[in-house]
């Protein structure tokens, strides 16, 4: 069975895009058969992240009605088997549609990772595309009271919201600390990814951080999440790391 995980958010700019890539490439390296669908139709970013602004079939040529969506699953270098957006303006896109292309995945794999839009609106489709939810936070209040809104349209279309992860932290006083987070957003908070240079880095050459310093900060926490999400753990006391 095909499990469907959006990840959302109430602002924009937190790190959705960045926690999609790099959680369906940590759950691929754990052995499971994972697709990351761009699920963020006006401005797809996941083909950017990944060197692949244009492909030949992209998830909007799907929604336009020219495509199936089996034709539009890509293999990134790094072993991420994704379904990009297209930077273009295509015109004919079948919003009302975009559950029934999606769970044409069923059966192709394990787990579909949702890339979502910022802002709940856009995002419904795709909420309502997926059996859970995993929201995205940076540690300010904004960020969290446009979740709570987020978290609440979730579970209205039937998907379960399974906690909050907080990007970008840089452990200062001045930020919103974990248990405020999860006492207003009532979700427990699954991670702390925190803010890592090697994230820029990687997104520079185009690659996941998990693949590009895959023993940095940021990697062993999406690392971590991932074998929480599939309960295994994740040893971060490696003996042997590569020099
Ligand atoms: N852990 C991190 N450390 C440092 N920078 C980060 C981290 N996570 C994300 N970023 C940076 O933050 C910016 C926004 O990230 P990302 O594109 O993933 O956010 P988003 O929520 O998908 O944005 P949008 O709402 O526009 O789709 C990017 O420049 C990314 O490189
Ligand atoms: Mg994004």
């Amino acid at each position: 069975m095909t499990k469907y995980i959006a990840i959302a958010s109430g602002k924009g700019g937190v790190g959705k895009t960045t926690t999609s890539i790099n959680l369906a490439l940590a759950l691929t390296n754990f052995g499971r058969d994972v697709i990351l669908v761009d699920g963020n139709i006006h401005t797809p970013h996941i083909g950017i992240h990944l060197g692949s602004p244009l492909v030949p079939c992209s998830f909007h040529d799907v929604l336009a009605g020219d495509k199936k969506i089996t034709e539009a699953i890509y293999l990134h270098p790094s072993g991420l088997r994704l379904i990009p957006g297209s930077i273009k303006l295509i015109e004919g896109i079948n919003y009302e549609d975009i559950k029934k292309h999606i769970h044409s995945l069923n059966g192709h794999a394990e787990v579909v990772i949702i890339d979502c839009p910022p802002g709940f609106t856009d995002s419904l489709p795709i909420l309502e595309s997926s059996d859970e939810t995993l929201l995205v936070v940076a540690p300010e209040i904004s960020s969290v009271t446009d979740a709570i809104k987020t978290k609440v349209k979730a579970e209205e279309l039937h998907s379960t919201v399974i906690g909050a992860i907080i990007v970008g932290s840089r452990k200062k006083d001045y930020e919103m600390s974990k248990e405020s987070i999860s006492s207003l957003l009532e979700t427990p908070i699954l991670s702390s990814i925190p803010f890592d240079e090697a994230v820029k880095k990687a997104q520079h050459l185009h690659h996941p951080v998990v693949y590009h310093a895959p023993f940095s900060a940021s990697s062993t926490a999406y690392k971590e999440l991932a074998g929480l999400l599939i309960g295994q753990g994740y040893d971060t006391n490696l003996k042997y790391k590569p020099s």
